[in-house]
């Protein structure tokens, strides 16, 4: 069975997950979206507004989106519902469980999907192996997104707390065995997988924050996330910081907040893997 995720699902956390959409988070995959009928997975799909964005451009599909949280699976067949879209599916389930959930099966997916999942996951080599099982045999397609953390990069880069903030979420991450740079070798890890290098697409797609807004919004979140969601539990559980380490990180991200001229990028690791028989 795999490990709780990282963040849990706190308010903070899922304030990002709900911004997210195909536009904003999967750009790669929408020049292979162009059939209104394909059959989709969306694995460690969270609260699904990528999933039901994803089954709004296949009106004639199906997108089967799935999580191992059954809270956050109640919330994204909430949110279909309020969008009217019919043509998914939400279950609980766990990537590599799949063959109890009823209507997965190998080789039955056009697309197999995930976005900011193998960065959780202590085996993500083993996550694309089961996903390529799911993709169709002759001309499937698994596509994966992670953001990678060492990369994140910001001005001003001297507000202190935000260095210690990066090294302690590296930190945290590496003390459940997850790679939270896994963004910068997605390929390497489709190679391992099984998936010759001529059938991946590597590329990096980057999450801006600039304006007063985005700011507020992108800031705003991790200065609730660092001392409200699971983040916080393990970090001071794992003796990596202290309550007062988490106030002063939290402090910091107020600070870039309110500053004018913040920026803050987000660089995200993103691959699209061939699938042919
Ligand atoms: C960062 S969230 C991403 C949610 C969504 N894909 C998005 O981008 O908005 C990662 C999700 O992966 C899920 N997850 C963790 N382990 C998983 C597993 N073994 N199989 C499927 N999903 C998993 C978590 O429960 C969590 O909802």
């Amino acid at each position: 069975m795999s490990k709780p995720y990282l963040h849990g699902h706190h308010a903070s956390v899922l304030k990002s997950h709900t911004w997210r959409t195909v536009e904003n988070s999967c750009p790669h995959l929408i020049p292979y979206l162009s059939s209104p009928s394909l059959q989709i997975l969306d694995v460690g799909c969270g609260p699904g507004t990528i999933t039901v964005d994803l089954a709004s451009r296949v009106p004639q599909g199906l997108v089967y989106g799935i999580d191992p949280s059954a809270d956050v699976i109640a919330k994204a067949r909430k949110h279909a519902e309020e969008k009217g879209v019919t043509n998914v599916r939400f279950e609980v389930g766990d990537v590599f469980d799949w063959e109890r959930l009823d209507g997965v099966e190998q080789g039955s997916f056009d697309v197999v999907h995930a976005h900011q999942v193998l960065q959780h996951l202590q085996d993500p080599r083993g996550a694309l192996v089961e996903m390529k099982k799911l993709a169709k045999a002759e001309g499937g397609i698994v596509a994966v997104r992670d953001a990678d953390y060492a990369a994140m990069t910001w001005y001003p880069g001297d507000i202190p707390g935000l260095q210690t903030w990066q090294r302690l979420y590296i930190a945290v991450a590496r003390s459940i065995k997850c790679d939270p740079n896994i963004g910068r070798r997605l390929h390497a890890v489709a190679l391992e997988a099984g998936f010759p290098r001529s059938d991946i697409d590597a590329s990096c797609g980057v999450w801006t924050f600039s304006t007063p807004d985005e700011l507020a919004w992108w800031c705003g979140l991790w200065a609730e996330r660092v001392v409200q969601s699971n983040f916080k539990k393990s970090a001071i559980e794992s003796g990596l910081a202290t309550e007062e380490d988490l106030q002063a990180v939290a402090q910091s991200w107020r600070e870039l907040e309110k500053r004018e001229d913040g920026w803050f990028a987000v660089p995200n690791g993103q691959v699209i893997c061939h699938v042919r028989s």
